[in-house]
């Protein structure tokens, strides 16, 4: 797509109306390659209105991944090099490891259903057509082992702010990797390293997001999706848009600081305090109740002997 059609639909995407005139002054182009790039953009499919007075505005289907809008997204992210876009593909987090040596820099791979999704600790991830957003961010950071556990608290941060900026719902943190609203799981994660020496050569995070209601994957009744838990409209495309911003802030922040500089606000965030707690770590089984969290990422848990615990990964029973 050429680049002042992309740079025009990434300020429709805001959803605002801008007139000719002003999208011209934003892009340093003229009004007439301003309306001609707006054709194009509508011989590609967009609707896009234009009102009197006010000007053009994206009249966007809200539900489905537009990889156009997309592809804009990423043109736009200062993280990311490259863009690998699947309808359908077995697993993105799969994809990310077949690839990842062709590429140089940062890339993000999406799809909007995969037919073999995973999970943490080798469970399924499923992943009906329709009703999720799957993406495996292949990132190259040069830290040490030891850095690269507070990761997912960095990277947990991202997920649960975009839902809360784009949505207004007030998601919540499940240590180590999971999202939540209203006690629902609506985003699980799984970030695997490729390292040596030492040092972390390459992250493959996998992020799985529940748009919509599935049959599947409400089954158990502990899942919910965005729209279950909205009652307006919701723009998956928009929500996409600032999820990359979130997760580009807060990578860099991941590189260049220490949790403790945004523990805060993990905290309140965070829904594992002031509960019981089930904890099953590698080792063994515990019941208590999480005390705070370290500035090395490490759990503090209080179990029922009065033993305190310093949990690095496990799987949370709330
Ligand atoms: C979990 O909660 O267990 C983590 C789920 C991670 C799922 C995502 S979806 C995109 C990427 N591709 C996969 O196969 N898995 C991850």
């Amino acid at each position: 797509m050429s680049k002042t059609k992309t740079e025009i639909l990434s300020l429709l995407m805001e959803g605002n109306y801008l007139s000719g005139a002003k999208l011209a002054e934003m892009l340093g182009v003229s009004r007439t390659a301003v309306w001609k790039n707006i054709q194009r953009l509508k011989e590609d499919g967009y609707s896009i209105e234009a009102v009197t007075n006010k000007g053009y505005r994206l009249v966007e289907a809200s539900g489905r991944i537009n990889e156009s809008l997309l592809a804009g997204t990423v043109q736009e992210s200062q993280l990311f090099d490259d863009l690998i876009y699947k309808n359908t593909i077995d697993s993105t987090q799969n994809h990310a490891f077949r690839i990842l040596d062709r590429y140089d820099g940062n890339i993000v791979i999406v799809s909007g259903h995969q037919t073999s999704g995973r999970g943490r600790f080798k469970r399924e991830w499923l992943s009906p057509a329709a009703t999720g957003l799957y993406m495996s961010l292949v990132l190259r950071p040069n830290v040490t082992n030891q850095n690269m556990i507070v990761f997912n608290l960095f990277l947990s941060l991202a997920v649960s702010d975009a839902i809360r900026e784009a949505t207004g719902l007030e998601s919540g943190i499940k240590w180590p990797n999971d999202i939540f609203i209203n006690d629902k799981k609506v985003c699980g994660f799984l970030t695997e390293v490729i390292s040596a020496d030492n040092i972390v050569e390459t992250i493959v995070c996998g992020i799985g997001i529940n748009i919509n209601p599935s049959v599947e994957t409400d089954a158990l009744g502990t899942a919910t999706s965005i729209t279950d838990e909205l009652d307006n409209e919701f723009d998956v495309n928009r929500f996409i848009s600032v999820l990359f911003r979130k997760i580009e802030y807060y990578y860099d922040k991941f590189l260049h600081e220490s949790f403790s500089e945004i523990k805060e606000d993990w905290l309140d965030q965070a829904i594992i305090f002031n509960r019981e707690l089930t904890i099953t770590t590698v080792r063994e089984k515990l019941r208590g109740k999480a005390l705070d969290i370290t500035d090395e990422g490490y759990l503090i848990i209080l179990d029922g002997d009065h033993n305190i615990h310093k949990v690095i990964s496990a799987d949370i029973e709330i």
